[in-house]
């Protein structure tokens, strides 16, 4: 598999531990009462250290401003490193982000092992944001160069807790975040592999080996048997390539006495060209990251198959390159979908919303009841929502705000768009049930209503990610690359759902 996991051994122990093991670095959250003379933080000398920065106005002390510094002898750690923060207890979002200052700190300092002392009053069942933030700060896209950029170092952590913390409460939480910051990784890695190294069939092959890791079924159509099930919108999409499109299908039956299966549905266009409608050279290597949604539902099944909710859940991810070539569909074709419905083509740019409908009929014909897809669908939502928020749309207002709420617990920003029926007409064909472009305004909204047509009624929730999928440059625990967004949402969407 393409991420293998943190290789870091951690540990909870509770104040006053002492067994001697020595790390390189103590970490110590400080918030603005370090100012007060005559408190200790770390060691009455060191303490000097850092309020003599800050009255130089070199250390502020504000949330995330981290400062470190050589013990000396006094301390058993060689290093300490100070970082700002709100006065606990701490929101899970300023805990996350205070913690991925941590761990950008512990990768560009080389730390082999961490002592992190917890801030006095902070609440267990925060802890996984702590632990969230600090692996996510941790990661960095790999160096494909001969010798490569070197990763993260971390070996050891303990995260020492104050007098009379439960340790056992400590330790779930911690637990839950670092299954949820290692399928976020396994989501940014999949994102950041180059589209000839990660085709289609390869794509596919990361599924079948995420299945057999944690025992999903595993059903993967490929150009031949998908043309035998009439899948007309990926084989279109796909045949411009010479490599061929897969219909990638991963099933878990957590709840095997119900009928009722939650569909995952991600768009796993592994390179974007925009086909014959051909984009502009600037900045199209970014459409490696085309198959964003299918490296979130895949880093949700990689938690699911951690956390073994109580639920049954189909996965399905259409995957193609979309290419210009003599092969490739063009504008003016007229495909017929899988379910039936025919499409016009305007513009082969507009690709992922047609390999979407077969993924989302795919996802039904495997007993999927309720849907949810996630896509790099448009442009457009970055000019609505920026690199900041994920739109949301949807046929289920209730749906909606369960996926609202898992959002808002995981610290993901998800915001609704509309879809109000007087919309319809945008995608109005002449001479098809339907078309893929609905002209320049509304286009994040239009490309929603094109899925929308393939979901046979079913509640639907559609997380178009074609701004937060990536990023151009470093942001907080978000190195530059693939964000492995909406896996932290989908996650625990489904084990709210589980409850
Ligand atoms: N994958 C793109 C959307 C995209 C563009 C995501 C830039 C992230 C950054 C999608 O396939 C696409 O090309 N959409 C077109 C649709 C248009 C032709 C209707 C777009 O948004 O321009
Ligand atoms: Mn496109
Ligand atoms: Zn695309």
């Amino acid at each position: 598999m393409l991420w293998t996991d943190w290789n870091i051994n951690w540990r909870v122990v509770g104040a006053n531990h002492n067994d001697g093991d020595r790390a390189d670095m103590i970490i110590r959250f400080v918030d603005a009462s370090f100012q007060n003379r005559g408190e200790l933080i770390l060691h009455p000398r060191l303490d000097d250290a850092l309020r003599d920065l800050y009255g130089r106005g070199s250390y502020s002390g504000k949330p995330g401003e981290a400062v470190s510094m050589p013990t000396l002898g006094l301390l058993q750690q060689p290093y300490a490193l100070f970082v700002g923060c709100e006065r606990a207890p701490m929101s899970e979002q300023a805990l996350r982000n205070v913690a991925g200052t941590i761990g950008n700190k512990l990768l560009e300092l080389k730390a082999g092992s961490a002592d992190i002392v917890v801030p006095a009053g902070q609440p267990a069942a925060s802890a996984n944001a702590l632990m969230e933030g600090l692996l996510l700060g941790l990661y960095r896209r790999n160096s494909l160069a001969v010798g490569g950029r070197e990763q993260a170092k971390l070996e050891r952590v303990s995260f020492l807790l104050e007098e009379g913390a439960d340790i056992e409460a400590w330790q779930i939480a911690l637990q839950r975040g670092y299954i949820a910051a290692n399928a976020v990784c396994y989501a940014r890695e999949l994102t950041n592999v180059p589209s000839n190294r990660l085709t289609p069939e390869l794509l596919a092959g990361e599924a079948r080996a995420l299945s057999e890791r944690y025992g999903f079924d595993c059903t993967i159509y490929d150009e031949k048997t998908a043309a035998a099930e009439g899948m007309g919108g990926l084989l279109a999409v796909g045949m411009g390539s010479v490599n061929p499109p897969r219909m990638i299908v991963l099933r878990y039956g957590g709840d095997p006495g119900s009928g009722q299966s939650i569909g995952l549905i991600g768009k796993g266009i592994t390179f974007d060209t925009g086909g014959v409608s051909l984009k502009k050279a600037e900045g199209m290597e970014e459409m490696i990251s085309d198959m964003g949604g299918a490296a979130a539902v895949l880093g949700a099944m990689r938690a699911i198959g951690e956390l073994k909710p109580k639920v049954n859940v189909v996965m399905v991810v259409p995957a193609a390159e979309n290419m210009p070539s003599g092969s490739a569909f063009k504008p003016g074709d007229v495909l017929t979908a899988y379910g039936g419905q025919t499409v016009e083509v305007l513009n082969t740019d507009a690709e992922g919303r047609i390999v979407l409908a077969d993924g989302v009929t795919t996802a039904i014909r495997f007993g999927a009841t309720k849907l949810i897809d996630v896509a790099t669908l448009t442009g457009a939502v970055m000019h609505a929502l920026g690199d900041l928020a994920t739109g949301a749309f949807t046929s289920d207002e209730s749906m909606l705000g369960d996926v609202l709420q898992a959002a808002s617990r995981a610290g993901e920003y998800v915001w609704q768009l509309p879809l109000h029926p007087e919309y319809d007409r945008l995608l109005k064909s002449d001479v098809a049930d339907v078309k893929n472009h609905g002209g320049s305004w509304a286009g994040a909204i239009a490309g929603a209503l094109f899925v929308r047509h393939f979901t046979e009624g079913k509640p639907w929730v559609h997380l178009d990610i074609g701004g937060t999928a990536w990023m151009w440059s470093d942001r907080g625990f978000e190195s530059k690359g693939g964000t492995g967004v909406m896996v932290r949402t989908l996650a625990e969407y489904i084990r709210l759902s589980a409850d």
